[in-house]
């Protein structure tokens, strides 16, 4: 099923991957407002961890409480914005003291401990709480939104509901991660990620367990985008030798043994269902033309107990692809970013990017394409 066109539809120009107003626009319309892909559950089994979530200016605390709640707090102190967690994940004890002036707040946000301040007059501690940052667990995913008045998690990603309920994904175990710098701008990577016309040539190796033209797209607008491909083996798995490095797990059905599901969350990542494990990608712009993308493999805990566990199969697999594709993208950049540049027209291969454009130009707004038309 190629179902919504691309036929017509061009890529993005040149002023999208260089244009100071965009990228600005960028922050304000898109990441500050959309829910975005923090991380998962496992990363916070203990109470009293943390890890942080960063974009551009804003840095967010999620944590699990002393009661076992999830909740995200930004991370800055309330007396003079001093930043209260500097390390990218850890412990905290029962409260969090600013490195600054001692004050302490709660887990839960509350201001505890105050040094010198009962001596000014009209103060109350109750008024300085920790600000809170939207945080939803969506199947053990975990999702921030550093909007103040946030849209619900549901409507803005619909695409989501019931849907992966099978791969049980709250029960895995985020068993390894890696980090990746890529010279491309977040578009690139969300592009290059929403086909398989470059795999024949660009990955031999994946094309040979999934074939280019072995794919469907099953959601085709929105900001949930992608669908399954199938494997040749379809006892197999997305690994260096095909073969699965876990058990099947415990929710997936027969039908959905022989595939795998690739899907792009605007505007913050991917996630990838295999028969064995599942893949977390966040991508994370940190300018214009570098993004920072973070990798996790997911597996159930019962496999990652087994003796003789060894997911490198499926990481050595996707770290190659990775490497591969961030080369294309930063290829890719050094291109869109030419004065002479056009933009290309999509393939019928490549309806997800056009489908993704669409996406990007709605929540980026109308008055902000149409003002760089004017300039
Ligand atoms: S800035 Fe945090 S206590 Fe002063
Ligand atoms: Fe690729």
């Amino acid at each position: 099923m190629q179902a919504r066109t691309s036929f017509g539809q061009h890529t993005l120009g040149r002023e999208y991957f260089v244009s100071d107003e965009i990228w600005n626009a960028e922050h304000e319309k898109i990441f500050y407002r959309s829910w975005m892909l923090a991380g998962h559950v496992s990363q916070l089994e203990q109470p009293g961890s943390y890890f942080l979530f960063e974009l551009g200016s804003e840095s967010v605390i999620v944590l699990r409480d002393q009661e076992g709640e999830l909740c995200a707090f930004h991370n800055h102190c309330r007396h003079r914005g001093s930043k209260l967690c500097r390390e990218a994940q850890g412990t905290l004890g029962k409260t969090i003291q600013c490195p600054y002036h001692a004050w302490t707040f709660g887990l839960d946000g509350a201001l505890r401990a105050v040094p010198t301040m009962s001596e000014v007059p009209g103060f109350d501690a109750a008024d300085y709480p920790l600000h809170s940052a939207a945080l939803t667990n969506w199947e053990g995913f975990l999702f921030v939104n550093l909007s103040r008045d946030p849209q619900p998690f549901a409507d803005a990603l619909p695409g989501l509901a019931g849907r992966f309920r099978q791969w049980r994904t709250a029960e895995l175990r985020a068993a390894v991660r890696r980090e990746y710098e890529v010279d491309a701008n977040w578009k690139l990577i969300f592009h290059n990620f929403s086909e398989c016309y470059h795999c024949p040539l660009a990955h031999p190796h994946l094309n040979k367990l999934t074939p280019f033209r072995n794919s469907e797209n099953d959601l085709d607008e929105g900001p949930v985008l992608g669908g399954p491909m199938w494997m040749n083996n379809r006892d197999g798995s997305m690994t260096m030798g095909g073969e699965r490095c876990a058990p099947t797990l415990p929710g997936v059905t027969d039908s959905e043994r022989g595939k795998v599901y690739y899907y792009s969350l605007f505007p913050s990542g991917f996630l990838s269902f295999h028969p064995d494990y599942v893949m977390m990608h966040r991508a994370l712009p940190l300018s214009k033309d570098r993004t920072r993308v973070v990798c996790e493999w997911l597996f159930h805990p019962d496999s990652i107990a087994a003796p003789g566990f060894d997911p490198a199969p499926a990481v050595e697999f996707w770290d190659l692809t990775n490497r591969q594709d961030w080369d294309l993208c930063a290829n890719a950049h050094r291109g869109v970013v030419s004065l002479a540049w056009e933009p290309g027209p999509y393939s019928e291969l490549e309806s997800q990017l056009a489908a993704f454009d669409r996406q990007y130009r709605r929540a980026l707004g109308e008055e902000v394409i149409a003002s760089r038309r004017a300039g």
